[in-house]
């Protein structure tokens, strides 16, 4: 599958920042640029713009970002999902995971995650694929933000809704070892009955238990 990738962006002011939300973003003008000390959720930012910049190389990997000059204050991943989850077992070319989602804590609660969302699937691209994203409560930001997990599984249901990813079922041990944890996708309007069917008979493999 041929991967098109198209430049979008859009502006946005956060608490007097003023903001550029774009991407797909390229490996070289990534590695250019600074990240955040507030970008920590995962890694710490130095190690998280290397990641993000492999992300950027590979053929599927999209990065979109929020910067201000040339400081990332935010940012999404997308790319084919680890080769460790069930969601890569079928090897479909048209799936792709968000992986992470990051806003930096000076900019938080201002409506750069749904931006940069809004961004993410302005390509016409993304019509051709499944988009997952698999929420962990653990990989949460609670201390941060002070949500219960409650109240931030709502947050991440109104960034992805905003973007029309759905909560959908599976039987993934992992996803079903916390209620508040979940499955949410996207189907694009171009997805092959075949690549559904495929991604169908990923999120459940244990039917006997139905
Ligand atoms: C989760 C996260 C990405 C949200 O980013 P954000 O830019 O603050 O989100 P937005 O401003 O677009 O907010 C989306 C909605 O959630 C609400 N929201 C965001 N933070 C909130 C908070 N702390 N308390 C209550 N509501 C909140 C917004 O008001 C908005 O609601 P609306 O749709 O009714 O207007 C951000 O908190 C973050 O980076 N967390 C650490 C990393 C993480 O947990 N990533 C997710 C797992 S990969």
């Amino acid at each position: 599958m041929e991967h098109i990738k198209r430049y979008h962006s859009k502006q946005m002011v956060v608490n007097g920042r003023k903001l550029l939300l774009e991407g797909p973003v390229p490996a070289e003008r990534l590695a250019a640029m600074r990240f955040d000390e507030g970008l920590k959720a995962f890694r710490i930012p130095e190690e998280q713009q290397k990641a993000l910049v492999e992300i950027a190389a590979l053929p599927e990997g999209r990065i979109i970002l929020a910067r201000e000059d040339d400081l990332v204050l935010g940012y999404v991943t997308l790319l084919y999902p680890d080769p460790m989850e069930r969601w890569s077992q079928a090897q479909l070319p048209d799936l792709l995971e968000l992986g992470a989602i990051e806003i930096s804590h000076s900019i938080r609660a201002g409506g750069v995650a749904k931006g940069l969302l809004e961004v993410s699937f302005s390509d016409d691209a993304m019509e051709d694929y499944i988009v997952i994203t698999t929420e962990y409560y653990w990989h949460w930001d609670l201390k941060g933000t002070g949500l219960d997990v409650w109240e931030y599984r709502k947050v991440m249901e109104k960034v992805m809704g905003s973007a029309d990813m759905m909560w959908m079922a599976t039987d993934d041990p992992e996803i079903c070892s916390h209620p508040a944890n979940c499955l949410m996708a996207r189907i694009g309007k171009r997805v092959p009955p075949d690549s559904i069917v495929a991604f169908d008979a990923m999120r459940f493999q244990n039917r006997y238990l139905f």
